[in-house]
């Protein structure tokens, strides 16, 4: 067979899911299995949600949609921003996509030339990396800890942009450290790339998943920066493949012009059902469900902390604790596997998120139930306790 093209050879599995597959197989065999290595909400969709893409279904709303999304639902999002940040959004400024993950794609492929650089933070979102290498970008990955609260500053990415860096991409809150950027480092990282003449992208997929605060939008202080979005995590509809991206006006018919060859179009029914969502009923049913985020986050960081996992800050939001293990092992790959086969516990190893001392952190993710978790912490502690 002719050989594959040179880029596979740079992107990287998303071990998370290698991690996922590998569990799956022990439970097939019998194993018992704590799983905290998905970033996927372990609720159902909600129900208002469910009935409302059966009803589409019923209807047949069965075929191809707008490329940039039907107005409903653009519509619905725009009255979000209305009613959760005070601000006015145009509908026509937002396009709705295959989850983030096709928000990202758009951006990199609008807005990245081959040999273009984008910082983006290290330990970050492992995708990122891969959407740029598909567009012949690079990622240019700058440490940080929890001195920088995990998140590119904008000091520190004025100290790290290249000749050749074209824009900055940051999530917040971030995975897998649940750290947000607050008002005046959006702002400054705003300010940093209007002086440049980069572009700035906020992936906010993890807003709504915040713990006794609201996270910021840059929305709330400039239309010129792109901003990611998704009905997957606070929506709680991974599998149902719908997100969006809010974009300066001027890009727009770029944006659409790629979608239409990308997508032509995303889930229908799904966009129908994604309506739901903005409702009252609904609202009430995923708040209820952050709150118990909450409460798993209140349980499993203190018993990490106790077990000897360096968690020096607590996370603001998203789903997840990224736990130093240098007590235990200097090969988090290893140890992951260990705690897997040998103990039954999931959890994600830091290398998936960058390299920054990737050899000793790892993810925990409490996207399970409570019950779990307590099993998870109880396991742990007989091999590390
Ligand atoms: C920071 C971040 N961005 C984007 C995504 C992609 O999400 P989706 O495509 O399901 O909306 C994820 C998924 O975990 C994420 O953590």
């Amino acid at each position: 067979m002719r050989p594959f093209a040179k880029r596979l050879q740079d992107i990287e599995p998303f071990r998370v899911v290698e991690v996922l597959t590998r569990a799956r197989m022990l439970e097939r065999a019998g194993r018992s299995i704590m799983h905290l290595e998905a970033g996927e909400p372990d609720f159902a969709t909600a129900d208002p949600i469910i009935r409302a893409g059966q009803a589409a279904l019923a209807r047949g709303a069965t075929g191809y949609s707008q490329a940039a999304g039907i107005p409903e639902l653009r519509e619905a999002i725009a009255r979000w921003y209305e009613e959760e940040y005070g601000i006015t959004v145009n509908p026509s400024r937002i396009l709705v996509t295959p989850g983030a993950s096709g928000a990202l794609l758009l951006v990199a492929a609008l807005l990245v030339n081959p040999g273009d650089g984008v910082l983006m933070a290290d330990p970050g979102y492992p995708c990122n990396r891969n959407f740029l290498r598909l567009v012949e970008g690079e990622a240019q990955l700058v440490p940080v800890g929890a001195a920088e609260r995990y998140q590119l500053l904008p000091g520190i990415a004025e100290k790290h942009w290249q000749p050749n860096t074209a824009g900055v991409l940051v999530a917040s809150p971030a995975n897998p450290t649940g750290e947000s950027l607050t008002r005046a480092e959006l702002s400054g990282l705003q300010s940093l790339t209007k002086q440049r003449g980069g572009f700035l992208v906020v992936d906010e997929i993890y807003h709504g998943l915040t713990y006794g605060f609201q996270a910021p939008s840059i929305l709330q202080l400039t239309d010129e920066a792109f901003v990611i979005n998704s009905f997957s995590k606070y929506f709680g509809m991974t599998g149902w493949r719908l997100g969006w991206l809010v974009a300066p006006e001027a890009a727009v018919p770029e944006l659409e012009k790629l979608a239409q060859n990308l997508f032509i179009s995303m889930s229908t029914m799904g966009q129908y059902a994604a309506l739901a969502a903005f409702e009252p009923e609904t609202r009430a049913i995923l708040d209820a469900r952050r709150d118990i985020y909450a409460q798993r986050r209140d349980f499993l960081l203190p018993h990490l902390q106790r077990l000897g996992f360096d968690v020096p800050l607590t996370p603001g939001g998203a789903l997840y604790i990224y736990a130093g293990i240098e007590r235990f092992s200097r090969d988090s790959q290893r140890f992951c596997l260990d705690m897997l086969e040998q103990h039954g516990v999931a959890i994600t190893p830091g290398a998936d998120f960058g390299r920054h001392k990737a050899n000793t952190h790892v993810r925990f993710a409490y996207t399970t139930s409570m019950e779990a978790l307590e099993e998870a912490v109880s396991r742990l502690e007989r091999v590390l306790g």
